[in-house]
């Protein structure tokens, strides 16, 4: 008899959950700065383009192969790939879909306790005392440990780390129903309505300097969406469009596979995946493109907003936004409430990054969720020292690099092969549609068969060709910083060869081949 798996109370709940997951700080930070420095409108073509021939299938994709591997007791890559492909070593192309959240969640987890201590400084009104954009500068250096001052510094950043990971373990912990289903089905409408708060706020400034009038919302919004169609040439604008499709929707890491696994045999899987891609995208094109720039915009102008931009995502939101709150009355209560967002945004989006390896201890090594829980905690815990550490390093962007961009392309292309090709594109396809409150049209057996494996080939040749190069030879790193990224990648190696002995331990204690194999 197979072990009862746990399972969603509700279609909602699992919806709000992997809308959960995609909605992040990718949707509020991410996405404006591409948007901004890739050519404001024109970014938004290849970015539909992406959505729809790669962002969507891949959903569906990860639905329907997740509930497939639910339903024969499997929630993570390795185990799916072995049930779909009947090949025990395909089971091993699963490790970047283990090893990629979990890189992920290493950088992820840290950022995401910075945005609650912000929250806490802000409501307390310490953030906003010395509102130059040198003392926001400053603040932040002195948060990370980077330079020493007056204001909270590492052993603040430590504390609101450790209470931001205890947060994230004890929604886990109550697993599936009474953590991450609980949790959501609170924070997602919160999120939603904070989010069009701040959207109201920024859209309702008018023209602050009335000497300025070119400064102006309805300019802003010009800038951002009207297009410039030049960028439509460039590789780069399709590349970084796609990337963002891939990182906000949280598709080609395996987290949705895990999510969707705790589905039932017969839920509908189309209109699910549709619906939680239509919430992201609500959040991230209409609201995350309404907050940050506009607000740079009309405060900074159009060249500061785009210096801002390319000062990096951090800037952007802990130096930039308190800065433009403290232009307006109530400053402080308004930059809690961003920052209260974007902690929001990002606890929904770890704790999905967190259930793979868990679901891995449990579905394949038989661990109770209890000790799954703590084993992935305590690793997690320790592999995020280094980057609390170093952080002036480097360190976060190399883990970026490969858990939060070339896996996911590399594994997005696996899964769409291993389902349209190797299980059978007319068996996927069915797999796909049964219990649909839709129909798929027909059109999108081909993309899926065709279009989108092909395009995922094109752009990991393109970006390869492109950027692998200079990211591998580390050109234009500092000599003294390059030994920390050469410990990353020795720990991304190590996480790898791990990966690759629990998965061959998971192998041994497979069922043989035509046991168990029914579909
Ligand atoms: N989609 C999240 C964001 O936009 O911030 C980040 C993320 C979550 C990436 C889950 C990958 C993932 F599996």
């Amino acid at each position: 008899m197979k072990p009862q798996r746990e399972n969603w109370s509700t279609k909602l709940g699992v919806v709000l959950a992997v809308a959960g997951s995609a909605v992040g700080l990718g949707n509020f930070l991410r996405f404006p700065a591409k948007v901004t420095l890739n050519g404001g409108g024109a970014f938004m073509i290849p970015y539909f383009v992406a959505l729809l021939l790669l962002g969507i299938p891949l959903m569906w994709t990860e639905w329907a192969l997740g509930r497939f591997g639910g339903a024969h007791g499997h929630g993570t890559a390795p185990g799916i790939l072995h049930k779909v492909t009947r090949r025990p070593y395909a089971s091993f192309f699963g490790i970047f879909a283990l090893v990629g959240p979990f890189l992920i969640l290493t950088y992820y987890t840290y950022i995401e306790s910075w945005t609650l201590a912000y929250a806490w400084f802000a409501f307390s009104g310490q953030l906003l005392e010395d509102a130059t954009q040198d003392g926001m500068k400053k603040f932040l250096a002195v948060y990370q440990g980077i330079t020493s001052g007056e204001s909270p510094g590492l052993s603040s950043a430590y504390i609101f780390f450790v209470i931001t990971f205890i947060i994230n373990m004890t929604i886990v912990h109550r697993g599936i129903q009474g953590g991450i289903e609980k949790f959501n089905k609170i924070a997602m409408p919160l999120l939603v309505l904070l989010a069009t708060f701040l959207m109201i706020r920024v859209l309702s400034l008018g023209t602050p300097d009335p000497s300025q009038p070119e400064l102006s919302i309805n300019n802003a919004l010009g800038f951002i969406w009207n297009a410039d169609l030049n960028a439509l040439s460039s590789a780069k604008v399709w590349l970084e469009a796609a990337g963002q499709v891939f990182f906000t929707l949280g598709v080609g890491i395996g987290v949705i596979l895990t999510y969707a696994s705790y589905t039932k045999k017969d839920d509908d899987v189309v209109l699910s995946g549709l619906v939680a891609s239509s919430t992201n995208e609500f959040c991230e094109v209409i609201l995350g493109g309404s907050i940050v720039i506009p607000a740079a915009f009309v405060f900074f102008g159009a060249a500061g907003a785009v210096a801002i931009a390319e000062g990096g995502l951090f800037n952007m939101s802990f130096v930039s936004m308190p800065l433009i709150f403290a232009k307006l009355p109530f400053g402080s209560f308004f930059c809690g409430l961003w920052f209260l967002l974007l902690f929001v945004a990002a606890v929904t989006s770890v704790v999905s990054l967190l259930q793979p390896g868990i679901a891995f201890l449990c579905d394949e090594l038989k661990l109770s969720r209890g000790k799954a829980v703590s084993i992935i905690g305590l690793i997690l815990f320790i592999c995020c020292q280094p980057l609390i550490f170093f952080i002036g390093r480097g360190v976060i962007d190399e883990i970026d690099f490969w858990g939060g961009t070339f896996f996911l392309v590399i594994f997005a292309l696996i899964e769409v092969v291993a389902f349209m090709w190797v299980f059978g594109g007319e068996r996927a396809w069915n797999e796909i549609n049964r219990g649909a409150y839709i129909k798929l049209p027909r059109v999108f057996y081909v993309i899926l068969k065709y279009v989108t494996p092909v395009y995922i080939l094109i752009l990991l040749v393109s970006w390869s060709w492109q950027q692998l190069g200079p990211v591998l030879r580390m050109e234009g790193v500092p000599e003294e910083n390059k030994i920390y990224l050469w410990g990353v990648r020795v720990f991304v190696v190590a996480l790898l060869v791990v990966a690759c002995a629990l998965i061959a331990r998971m192998n041994r204690r497979m069922p043989p081949l035509g046991e168990d194999y029914e579909t």
